[in-house]
């Protein structure tokens, strides 16, 4: 049985890690390339972002062939060798799924556009009201999340971009040839699956304006959803490989369910809430800063309550999503250093399997861009217009943009110093952070107090101490709302985790029986103690370990 608490998966935007042939895009044999690299930073598994042949208007999330690779990232021998290279180090390959929509250039959606009923079926076609759409719902990027169709006298939903069509999986067909593509995969030797936004695949019966929200209550988390995801990794025998679930505005009574292993449906979920702390009213467009004390609050709800219902999390801060945290949470100044490592000793030493995202293990920041037309993401270009629409200025905008965009995560993997950060010897399709002199691969690889060994330490410690990668957890300190600490225990071992989130000083009252614990691990030498007391260092973390 996989033993997923041992785990670290480490999540691959092949189009901004490595480029082997200098057109300026990551490419699979840019991958094979770095291997080594990923073999020594001592991760499991690699989640590849789709690389199957799409237009690219949301960056391969538009799947216009599932069973194919798209020409830009390689061809299929670059695939089946980069799964046998990584298998040879030890690593297994993840693919991304995006079943909740295929791209409009996909050939069923093409079929349907020219009249094939029976294609028309493979998606979610509505006879509008009057001149206006089925429901007022809102697409995830901005706008309609309905499109209208003169041939066809209907509307089609796209929960996401316009060229993004929902599939409809109340029909049958469409769930077995879904099927087909996870048993492809999983012939060519891939060993794990991330299902993105699966939890919106299932539809409501009945489809209602939403006059409270932009419609997602009526499809996260919808009425077949479980069913769906059982028969799903039923049929295609995944149930022993590594699944996650993209789990988009979910509950946790549903989240244990997908990844409480007794319901055989996902291996875990990947939730949101606590990267909304800093969203002003739930709003993303919205700045504010982090609430820490919510951030506290869930994830002790969901780690204890995970924890409760045999449930399991992906613990996570970073993904291709989201701006990077050592930016958002840390401090990119004075304490970047400290805060990066805080940041990840903070989630790694939870329970559950941690994913660091390209760069993260190396506290890679924001991208600080200036001009609209630096930015690539559909997302960030629709929202810029609809910012100006609601009479912000061009530069209130944009710094709405530089916190928020999703092109921050994207730019591209520092590996050097050297132009464009080694990234291409072309010019790259987005650029880079200027910061890839000071932050990258190859000055911290020399760097024994490096963010990167910090990292490696991080996932050697989850594969040695059963404490880490099975122990319960419990939270210390719910009223501060400055330090996030828990303890971790697993038969007779017991770890105290202290995490200062701030730059600033913080004393907090140290229990008697701690005098018998040592320092494990942290980011400053040495450990502050006095009578009853331990200082922490602006963002220090510290480990102790009880001894003896
Ligand atoms: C997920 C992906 C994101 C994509 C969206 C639509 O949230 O992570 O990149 O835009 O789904 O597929």
């Amino acid at each position: 049985m996989l033993n997923l608490g041992e785990k670290t998966v480490y999540q691959i935007y092949p189009k901004s890690f490595y480029d082997s042939d200098g057109d300026g895009l990551g490419d699979l044999r840019g991958i094979i390339e770095k291997l080594d690299y990923l073999q020594d930073l001592g991760v499991d598994y690699l989640w590849l972002t789709p690389v199957f042949p799409s237009p690219q208007n949301d960056n391969g999330y538009d799947v216009a062939d599932y069973c194919a690779i798209d020409p830009r990232f390689g061809n299929m021998e670059d695939m089946e060798e980069l799964i046998s290279q990584s298998e040879r180090r030890g690593l297994k390959v993840m693919l991304d799924m995006v079943f909740n929509h295929t791209s409009t250039y996909h050939p069923w959606f093409q079929k349907a556009l020219a009249g094939e009923r029976e294609y028309q079926d493979y998606y979610i076609f509505k006879e509008g009201k009057g001149d206006q759409p089925p429901t007022n719902w809102q697409s995830k990027f901005g706008g309609p999340a309905w499109e209208y169709l003169p041939s066809l006298k209907k509307w089609y939903l796209h929960l996401f971009d316009v060229t993004q069509a929902d599939l409809n999986w109340e029909n049958p067909r469409v769930r077995e040839e879904l099927k087909g593509m996870i048993r492809f995969w999983k012939e060519k030797g891939v060993q794990g699956f991330r299902f993105d936004v699966v939890n919106l695949i299932s539809k409501p019966e009945h489809f209602a304006d939403d006059f409270q929200g932009d419609g997602r209550r009526f499809y996260t988390d919808g009425p077949h959803i479980h069913e769906y995801l059982k028969e799903l990794v039923r049929d295609t025998g995944i149930q022993e490989l590594m699944t996650v679930g993209e789990m988009s505005s979910t509950h946790l009574e549903d989240c244990i369910r997908y990844s409480n292993r007794k319901e055989q449906e996902l291996s875990m979920c990947f939730n949101f809430h606590h990267l909304k702390v800093d969203y002003r009213d739930g709003e993303k467009w919205s700045l504010m800063e982090p609430d820490r004390m919510e951030l506290k609050r869930l994830f002790e709800e969901w780690q204890t309550g995970m924890q409760r219902e045999h449930g399991w999390n992906a613990l996570f801060w970073c993904n291709h999503d989201q701006p990077r945290i050592v930016s958002r949470f840390g401090d990119e100044g004075q304490y970047w250093k400290q805060s990066a490592k805080m940041l990840g000793a903070c989630i790694h030493l939870m329970q559950g399997t941690p994913y660091i995202y390209q760069g993260e293990e190396l506290g890679m920041t924001n991208a600080h861009f200036r001009e609209i037309g630096q930015y690539r993401d559909v997302e960030s270009q629709n929202y810029y217009e609809i910012l100006l629409g609601q009479g912000k200025t061009e530069e209130e905008a944009l710094k709405i943009l530089s916190a928020r965009s999703r092109d921050n995560s994207r730019t591209p993997m520092q590996w050097s110093g050297e132009t464009n950060g080694g990234f291409t010897k072309g010019t790259p399709w987005i650029e880079p952070a200027g910061n890839y002199g000071e932050i990258n691969v190859r000055r911290q690889a020399e760097d024994e107090d490096s963010i990167l060994h910090f990292y490696k330490r991080l996932i050697v410690l989850r594969k040695e101490r059963a404490v880490i990668s099975k122990g319960g957890i419990a939270f210390l300190f719910q009223e501060h709302a400055d330090v996030l600490a828990y303890t971790r225990v697993y038969e007779g071992e017991k770890l105290i985790v202290l995490n200062n989130l701030t730059g600033q000083e913080i004393t907090v009252p140290a229990e008697p029986a701690w005098c018998r614990y040592g320092k494990l691990l942290g980011n400053y030498e040495g450990i502050w103690e006095a009578e009853g007391h331990i200082t922490l260092r602006p963002f220090e973390t510290v480990v102790l370990e009880k001894r003896g």
